[in-house]
């Protein structure tokens, strides 16, 4: 009898583990490191980039970033955007598009953040 009742008990404990391990979102569903999207919005760069990178009225829309920067380079770039913006001709047309406001410099954030959010644009394709 005791048998029985431990024995049913490992399958309902199993059955609820299933259950919630079925709701935890798996990472290619985001399509990408879910830390990253937090600190994307954390960081506030929805207002000026929109809720999923594709630009607004004042920020242009964050794709196919691998083209421009690799990782070292885009934290760079969000550390001192004004420095990088004077190297890159690119970003100097960029600024010009949209001169409402900068690109603000998020140099005074972590840099171990930083690279996780750079990671994460990165594979916005
Ligand atoms: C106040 C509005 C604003 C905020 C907030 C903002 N950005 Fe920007 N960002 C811009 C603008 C405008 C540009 C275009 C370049 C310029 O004007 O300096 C830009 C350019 C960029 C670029 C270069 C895009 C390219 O095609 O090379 C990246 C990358 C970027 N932003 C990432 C971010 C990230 C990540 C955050 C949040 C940590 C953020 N931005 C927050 C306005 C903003």
């Amino acid at each position: 009898m005791q048998y029985y009742i431990s024995l049913s008990l490992v399958i309902v404990l199993f059955i609820s583990l299933k259950i919630q391990t079925d709701f935890i979102p798996h990472t290619d569903e985001y399509n990408n490191n879910p830390a990253g999207k937090e600190l994307y919005k954390d960081f506030g760069c929805t207002v000026c980039h929109g809720n999923n990178m594709e630009g607004t009225d004042i920020g242009p829309e964050l794709s196919g970033l691998h083209k421009y920067f690799n990782v070292d380079e885009l934290v760079q770039y969000l550390i001192d955007p004004t420095a990088v913006m004077a190297r890159k001709d690119r970003l100097q047309e960029l600024d010009e598009e949209f001169d409402a406001v900068e690109m603000p410099s998020f140099g005074d954030l972590p840099e171990e953040e930083l690279r996780i959010l750079a990671e994460y644009l990165l594979k916005n394709e």
